[in-house]
This record gives C-alpha cells, structure tokens and sequence, in this order.
C-alpha cells in the first residue's frame, strides 16, 4: 500500500492549524487511528527509521523526509503537572483530539482526502482568533499551557476566550508546585525567545510567573524586546528566553534545569549587580569578561545607563600592545606587564584617540616612573 492511500492517516495539530492560518509550520506530526506501527509495516513506499513501541510511535522516512506516525491514543494525567500516561493505543480519533491542548490545535486532515475534521471547534476559534482550552481541567492536568497560550497568543495574534481566561487565572491563584520544571523551561524558552514584550507584559499581569515561584518578579520599566533587539548581534539568540526569565526574583524551581551556560549567565549577573562602579574603568573591568545576556540583565534589573554606555562605548576599547612588544622595549617578563596594561587601559577609557606608539611611550613611561 502507498501512504498517501491511507484512509486512516491524518495530518494533527500544528500542521493542520498552520494550512488553514496560512503560516509556516515547524514539524508534520502525522496519526493513525488504530496500531501505528502495524500500519507501516503494511507500506511499500517509506522506510521505517525507528519504532517506539510503548508509546506506539514510529519515525519513517518518505519522500527523502523524516516524519513521526502516531498512533491514536487516549492518556490520562496521573500525576498533575507531569507527563501523562498512555492509556490506550489505538483509540478513536474523537477520543485522541480530546487530551489535546487548545482547540486550534485539535484538528485533523485526512490526508488521502483532505476532509478537516474539527471536533472541537477549531475552525471557528481561528476566525474569532481565540485561544480556548477543551475542558476545565485542561491547565491543572498540564500548567505548561498556560504558557503554551502565551506563545501560540504572540505567533497568531490571538487572546483567550473568557472561561479559558478564568480558568488560568483560578488555577494561578492556587498553583501546584509539584510539576516538571523540564517542561516549564522548554516553553518558556519557546516563547521568550520570540522576543515580545506584549507576552511579557502578559506574564507579569496575569501573574503567569507564579508557575515559577511562589514568589514576585521584578519587572523592569525599560521594554525588554528594545534593548534585546538593539544588542542581538552580540547575544546568543537561544539565551533570549533567559534575559526575560531572569527578572523572576527566586529561580530555584527553574535552575536544576539550567545548562552550565545559563548557569553561568544568572551567576555572572548575581557577581556583578551590587559592585560599586565609579569609573569607566571599573565598568570596564566588570563587564570585560562577561555575556551580553548577563550584562543586559544588569540593564534591565541595576543601572541601564551604565550597562549600555559600556556595550556602546567601552566594549570595543581594547589595547594593541602585546608581552612582546613589551620585552623588545628590553623590560624583562613579570607581574609588572599587567599593572602597565591596567594603566594604559585606564588613559585609553579617558582617551581613545591614544594609538600604539602612543601606547609604546606610555608603556616607556610606566617603567620608567617605576625606576
Ligand atoms: N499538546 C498538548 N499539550 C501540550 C503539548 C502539546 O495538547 N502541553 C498537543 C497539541 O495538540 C499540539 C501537539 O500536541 O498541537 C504537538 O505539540 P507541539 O509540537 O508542541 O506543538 P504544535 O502544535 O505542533 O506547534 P508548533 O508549531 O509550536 O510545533
């Protein structure tokens, strides 16, 4: 059998959503209504790269592409907040859309007839552009989308229907702390990095951090999305995510989660924000070896001011004179060579015109003095 003759095999989810909103999509996410893995084994036109049995997926590779087949399956959440548990393969489609997020989500096409089926009222939430949660339960089974909201909210440009509104503000005021801080960060990764401050603006009104701690956040009064999108050429565009969650006061919950570099970043900020800087000179010195991301934090949370007359005028201020250049001018090796680069570094922060034989006499002159 051919695939594209399957009657049983639907396009789901994001890929439907994304047809009919006429926007790119990132995955094609395929199901099957019954046994996934059975089906493939029945086609003759793909190859199957890898079988999950347990959760009865299976990647294939079609057309020189790589897509996951999912069989239809119903699942329950055991544990609130954690993954939930497969509890039948190979249900109805019906029964499959149900344990999904957001109705604009729970779509399907068919793909040997392209007939949309729409259970749930996806259709007309994506003319209305609203956002609306399948049951009541919907965020206290799985916190994660209330941020998934927040995301799909700044790609589409759409708002939550009112009972899904009040249904993420009661689930808010009455968090349960025990959830997967994995998936927590993963969304909040995939919707920071989109660099908008409306969602953030969103997540501080509507408290959405509270997710995160039962804490308070300390929204700056500077727009985030300016200033990241002043200095992106020297950030990383993956720690964007990281420059908006830093202002959430404690990130006990998030850091176990945290990569050595994001790490790094939070420590970086923590080391440098209560410095007393009084000089070009001292700023230089606190930000020479430090990320963009940590020093945006300092913008952001300490002193802006500060922070980008470094990133605009100090950054790029480096001096030319090497150890090598030093020992030609027969001064011999030690601890000294430092302290005279410090001094040249200190006329330069006043004076950048100074050039390298500028450099040279003033090094001339360090020692010299010394003697
Ligand atoms: N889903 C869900 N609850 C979640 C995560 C996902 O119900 N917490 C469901 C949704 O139906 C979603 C599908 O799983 O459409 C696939 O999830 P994902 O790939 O994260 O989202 P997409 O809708 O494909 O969107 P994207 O364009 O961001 O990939």
């Amino acid at each position: 059998m051919k695939i594209n003759e399957a009657e049983n095999l639907y396009y789901i989810g994001g890929i439907v959503r994304d047809e009919i909103l006429g926007t790119k999509s990132f995955d094609i996410d395929l199901t099957y209504v019954g046994n996934a893995i059975d089906f493939v084994k029945k086609l003759d036109d793909i190859e199957i790269l890898k079988i999950n049995e347990p959760f009865g997926t299976v990647r294939i590779k079609f057309n020189g592409k790589e897509t996951d087949i999912a069989s239809t399956r119903s699942e329950i959440y055991e544990k609130a907040g954690h993954l939930p548990t497969v509890t039948k393969i190979g249900c109805s489609l019906k029964e499959d859309v149900l344990r999904r997020d957001f109705t604009i989500n729970a779509m399907a096409k068919n793909i040997k007839t392209g007939e949309i089926i729409d259970y749930t009222g996806g259709l007309e939430d994506i003319k209305k552009k609203k956002l609306r949660i399948l049951h009541n339960k919907s965020f206290v089974d799985d916190p994660t989308r209330i941020i998934r909201a927040l995301k799909f909210g700044v790609r589409f440009n759409f708002t939550l229907d009112e009972n899904t509104e009040k249904l993420r503000s009661e689930y808010l005021k009455n968090v349960n702390y025990d959830m997967s801080y994995k998936r927590v960060k993963k969304e909040l990764i995939e919707t920071f990095n989109l660099n908008s401050q409306k969602a953030y603006d969103e997540f501080c009104n509507a408290k959405i951090y509270k997710l995160i701690t039962t804490g308070n956040i300390n929204k700056p009064e500077i727009n985030i999305e300016n200033l990241v999108d002043k200095y992106k050429s020297i950030l990383n565009e993956n720690n964007i995510w990281l420059i908006y969650a830093g202002t959430i006061q404690d990130l006990a919950n998030l850091e176990p989660t945290f990569t050595k570099d994001e790490q790094k970043i939070i420590n970086d900020f923590n080391a440098i924000k209560d410095k007393e800087l009084k000089n070009d000179y001292d700023i230089y010195k606190t930000f020479e070896n430090i990320r963009t991301e940590s020093i945006l934090l300092y913008a952001l949370l300490k002193d802006a001011g500060t922070a980008e007359h470094y990133l605009n005028n100090l950054k790029d201020i480096k001096i030319e004179i090497t150890g090598k250049d030093l020992s030609e001018l027969n001064i011999p090796p030690s601890p000294e060579y430092q302290e005279c680069f410090n001094y040249i570094l200190r006329k330069k922060l006043e004076n950048n015109s100074i050039d390298k034989l500028c450099e040279l006499e003033l090094a001339a002159k360090f020692f010299h003095d010394k003697i």
